[in-house]
Formats: structure tokens, C-alpha cells, sequence
């Protein structure tokens, strides 16, 4: 994809997002249609949604689109547990490079991975998108993606 029409597709994402969302300050419907309109809207995506923070140091699979993925990550395991450790996004081009990475799915290939946080500023999820296609997530996906989770902010 283009960068210029990446750059579309997410300012075009989350205008849906921001709009569906008005009003809404339920987690769930959040993650929901956050995970539906990235789903759609990414040709490159092959898994689009939530792990969250269920107890210290553990995520659980919340709302999401794709094929079953695993339903508990341990905060050190995983591409979702060092985003959820480190509190930072990560953007993994080969996950077959990325030591401890859980395959959720055989055919998966690159990741990125975003801190969603409430008002507080606290942790309460990560955004996970995982693709086919070898690095397919760079610093066009982190700057929408984090857009988009400075807007679920309020939700939660
Ligand atoms: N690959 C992720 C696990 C979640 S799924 O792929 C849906 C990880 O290593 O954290």
C-alpha cells in the first residue's frame, strides 16, 4: 500500500471510529468497532484486535476479528507482553525474528502492537494487528494506530 493512501485509510478510520463512537463510553462497543473498522479498512490485516489487562501482569483476548487467537498472554510472553511490559508500541517486520513470539496463527508474519491507556493514563489493553505479508506495519500504522487510541481513550 501506498503511503499516501495509508495515510487516507487511517485519517478516513478514524473519522468512522470518532463518529460511530459519539456518545459511547462502553469499553466493549469500543473495542468492537475499533477492531471492525481497522479490520475492514487494512487489505494487509489478518488479525485485528484487543488483549486486556485482566489481572497484574496478564491479558486476555477482548473483542476481535480473525481467525481464534490464543486467549491469555502473560506480560512476558509474547509481542503483546513486551508492549504491554514496556508500555510502548512495537512493530515487528519478521515475527519469526522476535524471541518468545506467540503464533496465534501459522501464517502470520509481522505485528504491531499499541498501549491503549484510559484517562488515567493507565494500561488497560493493547491493539494488536498482525499480517501475512512480511513488514507490513511501519510509521504510518503507529502514527494512525495512535491516534486512534488517544480517541478510545475516553471509552474507557
Ligand atoms: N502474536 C501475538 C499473540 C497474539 S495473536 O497473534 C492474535 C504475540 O506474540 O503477542
Amino acid at each position: 500500500m501506498q503511503d499516501d493512501a495509508k495515510r487516507e485509510t487511517y485519517r478516513l478510520a478514524l473519522r468512522e471510529i470518532d463518529s460511530v463512537l459519539t456518545g459511547i463510553t462502553d469499553p466493549i462497543t469500543a473495542m468492537s468497532t475499533c477492531a471492525a473498522v481497522l479490520h475492514q479498512r487494512l487489505p494487509y490485516a489478518s488479525w485485528t484486535g484487543f488483549y486486556r489487562v485482566v489481572a497484574p501482569r496478564l491479558l486476555r483476548v477482548g473483542p476481535y476479528q480473525g481467525p481464534v487467537g490464543c486467549l491469555e498472554i502473560p506480560f512476558d510472553r509474547g509481542v503483546c507482553g513486551a508492549a504491554a511490559r514496556e508500555e510502548a508500541v512495537q512493530i515487528v517486520p519478521d515475527v519469526h525474528a522476535f524471541p518468545g513470539h506467540i503464533a496465534c496463527d501459522d501464517a502470520s508474519r509481522s505485528e504491531i502492537v499499541i498501549p491503549i491507556r484510559d484517562p488515567r493514563g493507565d494500561l488497560v489493553a493493547v491493539l494488536d494487528i498482525d499480517s501475512h505479508t512480511l513488514a507490513a506495519f511501519d510509521e504510518i500504522d503507529r502514527d494512525g494506530l495512535e491516534r486512534i487510541a488517544d480517541r478510545l481513550r475516553v471509552c474507557f
